[in-house]
């Protein structure tokens, strides 16, 4: 109780949230009724025993066939907004949101929708909870480059709204390599690029991401340590990399909590960062994530403060505002 209220307590920035991995079964059930839309469940607590991953993909068919419920403007700004209830309560202070758009527009829902809706739910955190936000654009790496260019194309009018592309889904078979060229792009326009690299696949598709990319931040990046070099170049180039304990548990990323390897990751020098990746699929949210790994390594408050205080190096926020935070 003491280290949860410590936990708690400790201003913090998530660097690491797919909005739509914060859709809580209540709500799924809420606005698949909302939408008129049949979900092949019969309770909330029928969803969460479906929740049973063994690895990435397994996950992902479920997280994409539940994000098929978020249809209309008012429901992702309703998703956003419980995630900042929920994220206030953690002691949130910034969140850098990603989100997903090509799962939507696949569906026939606008770009337009997607941004009125979340853009409005930050509005609204920000009013209510004074959180700061800004969004990451993640493009799904199992579709193709030309898709992720069409999207980006489809971004231009929110340029300003947007502030990073990310590199997210099925990692192995899905090199960083395939998406150079988007990237290059992305960067030209101004935008901070973050990809998803060594979640499960090998330490080359982080050297991709930085070589290929130009990657400003990692996300997960646990395969890193596989590779000695590549970690001392991690912790020289002082690259963030934003990891998600409770997400590699349950996608065996790691096969106990004991053995994760965040307090290593600090030792090597790598600016590591705790954050939450899809907190209604994974069983808690980022204070559940810093309070599961720090019981599990046996992590000290000089450790915890650590990690929190590399949340805001590590965010797209202006140098004046990460001091302010610090
Ligand atoms: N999309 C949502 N969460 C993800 C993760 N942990 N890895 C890859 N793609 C994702
Ligand atoms: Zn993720």
């Amino acid at each position: 109780a003491d280290l949860s209220r410590f936990i708690a307590g400790l201003p913090k920035a998530e660097l690491h949230l797919h909005i739509e991995g914060s859709l809580e079964p209540e709500l799924m059930f809420a606005l698949a009724g909302r939408n008129g839309l049949t979900i092949p469940f019969t309770s909330a607590d029928a969803v969460r025993a479906a929740y049973q991953f063994s690895n990435l993909q397994d996950f992902l068919d479920i997280y994409y066939q539940g994000a098929a419920v978020l249809v209309t403007e008012r429901d992702f700004h309703d998703l956003t907004v419980a995630y900042f209830d929920r994220a206030a309560a953690d002691g949130v202070k910034h969140a850098e949101i990603m989100f997903d758009p090509q799962t939507h527009t696949a569906r026939g829902i606008a770009f337009d929708t997607v941004m009125r809706g979340l853009l409005s739910g930050m509005a609204d955190a920000k009013a209510r909870h004074g959180i700061t936000s800004c969004l990451i654009m993640s493009f799904l790496r199992h579709l193709s480059e030309e898709d992720a260019f069409a999207t980006l194309e489809q971004s231009r009018p929110w340029l300003s709204h947007i502030t990073a592309v990310g590199l997210d889904s099925s990692e192995v078979g899905n090199p960083p390599s395939r998406f150079a060229r988007v990237f290059a792009a992305a960067r030209e326009l101004g935008l901070k690029l973050c990809a998803h690299a060594g979640e499960e696949g090998p330490p080359d598709y982080v050297r991709e991401a930085l070589d290929l990319l130009a990657i400003d931040r990692l996300d997960h990046g646990n395969r890193s340590l596989e590779d000695p070099v590549l970690t001392a170049r991690l912790a020289g180039a002082g690259m963030t990399l934003t990891v998600c304990p409770l997400s590699n548990l349950k996608l065996r990323v790691v096969h106990a909590m004991a053995d994760h390897p965040i307090d290593r990751m600090l030792r090597e020098g790598l600016r590591a960062t705790v954050n939450s990746d899809d907190p209604a699929y994974f069983g808690g949210y980022v204070a559940d994530n810093y309070v599961a790994v720090a019981e599990a390594r046996g992590l000290g408050r000089q450790e915890l403060a650590t990690l929190a205080r590399n949340s805001f190096l590590g965010s797209f926020l202006p140098d004046e505002a990460v001091a302010a935070h610090l």
